[in-house]
């Protein structure tokens, strides 16, 4: 857990964060976040020193946030400004502050590092390119270790059984040969498989004429919880994924996933946010019913064969940068 902390994590999408006050929560240390006049995100621990109650529930007024109990006051730092009870209210003792932590928005989200974040986020160009269209979808919250929702996505040994017509083919199970490469803290792999055609409801996929008929992705898990994944057919249509998991606590994450394309400009959001929701929704209960709850990243544990090469490397990984 302590090394968790020293990483970047999603704690909202950026979209949602007003000048109002929102809780959330990350490592199990609850956050309240808003946006200050200048649209700067500022995140303090959710609890006032006077009585532990959320600030989440109070309000921001010039700048600071107020709390709903006895209305004690903090500036963006979260030092205690005043305290109305006291006859001289701006006479505030030193220790009078909650924690505040360092947060920056990319890539459609809110991330926070709650303490001096060891790596950079990763960079997607895709994302700030008016030549790709970005859709949200989700948040999937579940009810997991932020470890196994991501080890999820990562697998696709599943794709034929767990979604049969939208991703796999239930008559082609079979995992083709591939290779994984581990770059310090970065996994990263690639896989072709032979091309899932659209679904009627769920028109995805770009219907471009192909030179082939192979899917082919590349994946980077970076660790600890998050998945770049980049689609294409051989020509210039692509698809790139964002999967991010934010680890609420040991038993709960949220699940943010991005998808930016750069056909179909068209199509509304909805179909795809759809398509996901119904994928999430089919990996979920498997997810859940997984024990433990968190990976376990003993090499010994579990069964591995040669093609979950990809869950030993990001297991591997994870011990080698000593977040397990
Ligand atoms: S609990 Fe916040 S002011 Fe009393
Ligand atoms: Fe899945």
């Amino acid at each position: 857990m302590r090394t968790l902390r020293h990483c970047w994590h999603p704690v909202a999408y950026a979209h949602a964060i007003t000048d109002a006050p929102c809780a959330s929560m990350l490592l199990g240390e609850p956050l309240v976040l808003w946006r200050d006049a200048n649209g700067r995100i500022r995140v303090l621990r959710d609890a006032c020193v006077h009585r532990g109650t959320a600030l989440s529930l109070g309000r921001v007024e010039a700048g600071e946030i107020v709390c709903p109990y006895h209305g004690w006051r903090y500036d963006t730092e979260g030092r205690c400004t005043r305290i109305p009870q006291l006859q001289e209210p701006g006479r505030v003792p030193p220790k009078a502050r909650v924690d505040c932590f360092r947060a920056q928005e990319k890539h459609g989200l809110i991330w926070v590092a709650l303490e001096e974040p060891r790596w950079e986020l990763p960079q997607i160009p895709e994302f700030e390119d008016p030549k790709w269209k970005v859709v949200r979808t989700g948040p999937f919250a579940w009810n997991c270790d932020a470890s196994r929702q991501l080890e999820n996505f990562t697998d696709f040994g599943h794709f034929a059984f767990v979604h049969p017509g939208l991703l796999g083919d239930p008559a082609k199970p079979v995992v083709v040969p591939y290779t994984v490469e581990i770059e310090g803290p970065v996994v990263r792999y690639s896989y072709g498989r032979p091309d899932q055609k659209n679904t009627d409801s769920f028109p995805v996929f770009t219907e471009a004429e192909r030179k082939d008929e192979l899917r082919r992705t590349r994946y980077a898990i970076h660790l600890p919880f998050t998945l770049v994944e980049h689609i294409d057919w051989g020509d210039a249509d692509g698809l790139v994924y964002l999967f991010v998991s934010q680890p609420v606590d040991e038993d709960h994450c949220i699940g943010y996933c991005l998808v930016a394309r750069n056909y179909n400009f068209d199509q509304p959001d909805a179909v795809m946010q759809e398509f996901e929701r119904t994928i999430f929704g089919q990996d979920q209960r498997i997810v859940e019913s997984q024990r433990p709850s968190i990976v376990p990243f003993d090499a010994q544990a579990e069964m591995h064969l040669k093609f979950d090469a990809v869950a030993m490397s990001y297991r591997r990984a994870t011990r080698e940068q000593g977040l397990d």
